[in-house]
């Protein structure tokens, strides 16, 4: 099956052209994605207004590029929810429009269900086993700059959020910590450029909720402790407070992982999401479980993209799930286990 994938929920525009099924590898025949970060970088975060504008002016010459002179894709993969609206919409109308002008049907995709399926995005140097090849069940941590959740999915489509953030997002967290280092947005890459070269155990940072017994998370509060430390130390070594934060982050992640190990004795551990690119909390991860399958998304893939979007239509697809172009809708509160 071709699908034709879409992404626009946040500051990247994607578009993606993918051939899989759940019992063959996923092959990626195109993919470009326009990033915005340039834009909302003077703002030090994303700007919904500016984002839904640039979607808009990209949105259309990517979808003639990478349709181009390709075989009409049997189905249309577009994001839904969560995420910006202005974006939403923007990906959803190009959908419609597609969907009526070729006569295929759309599969609505939940974000989320998007980043976990990246785990299975091959580059041109790796390839990926097939869908089907996926244990149940599968732990996965999502982590991005908008979402940190703790999922047990224990099917293709079947997905309960166990643990998630009551404030900040993991991402959040990182790109608070760096603007108030006068780090550019992202700033999770920048942290963690400068980690590299500090002592993670230089400065105490709290581990919020560590402890408290649930698989939830709390950053808000470590956010503030940076903000003091810098205030009470104005000489700071750069290097050494970003990375104890970086530290701090991951140990939480990596205590609530162990925990839900602990409580749900899974098969598989996925962790994905634009955090997924942290080389601390990849290979912190990886240790934890040693029996267990783990996965996470080639670099390429940990941050916002549409194959991901196409990768996550596959089961739908095989299963019929699809809807009408007339009744789709963006939806920017749309969890995962509503999927
Ligand atoms: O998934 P994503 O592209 O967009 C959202 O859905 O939010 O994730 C972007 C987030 C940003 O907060 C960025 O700072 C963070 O991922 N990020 C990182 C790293 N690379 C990206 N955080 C920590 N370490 C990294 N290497
Ligand atoms: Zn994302």
């Amino acid at each position: 099956m071709n699908i034709l994938a879409i992404e626009s929920s946040c500051d990247d525009t994607s578009v993606a052209y993918i051939s899989g099924s759940i019992k063959d590898p996923i092959v990626l025949h195109a993919q470009k994605t326009v990033s915005q970060i340039d834009v909302h970088k003077t703002f030090g975060g994303v700007v919904p207004e500016i984002a839904g504008r640039k979607h808009a002016e990209a949105i259309v010459p990517l979808i003639e590029e990478i349709l181009n002179d390709r075989e009409t894709p049997d189905a249309i993969a577009v994001t839904s929810g969560p995420g910006l609206l202005t974006g939403l919409l923007i990906g959803i109308e190009a959908a419609k429009v597609l969907s009526y002008t070729l006569d295929i049907p759309i599969i609505r995709i939940n974000h989320l269900e998007g980043h976990i399926h990246s785990v299975f995005l091959p580059t041109d140097d790796v390839s990926k086993p097939a869908l089907d090849t996926l244990k149940f069940p599968a732990l996965c941590l999502i982590t991005s700059g908008g979402h940190t959740e703790i999922v047990l999915m224990k099917s293709f489509g079947s997905y309960e959020r166990i643990g998630k953030t009551l404030d900040d997002a993991a991402g959040e967290a990182f790109d608070k910590i760096a603007k108030m280092l006068k780090m550019e947005y992202p700033g999770g890459p920048n942290i963690a450029k400068h980690a590299l070269l500090g002592n993670p155990k230089a400065i105490p940072f709290p581990r919020p909720m560590i402890n408290d017994g649930t698989l939830n998370f709390s950053f808000s509060g470590l956010k503030t402790s940076v903000l003091y430390y810098l205030q009470d130390n104005p000489k700071y070594n750069i290097n050494d407070v970003c990375a104890s934060a970086e530290q701090a982050i991951v140990d939480v992640l990596a205590a609530k992982i162990k925990k839900a190990i602990a409580l749900h004795n899974p098969k598989s551990l996925i962790l994905a999401g634009g955090v997924s690119a942290n080389e601390l909390l990849r290979t912190t991860l990886q240790s934890i479980a040693p029996d267990i399958d783990f996965y996470t998304p080639e670099r390429s893939y940990c941050m916002d993209n549409a194959a991901m979007i196409g990768a996550a239509a596959i089961h739908h697809l095989e299963k019929g799930e699809s809807i009408d172009w007339r009744e789709i809708d963006g939806n920017p509160n749309w969890r995962i286990d509503q999927v």
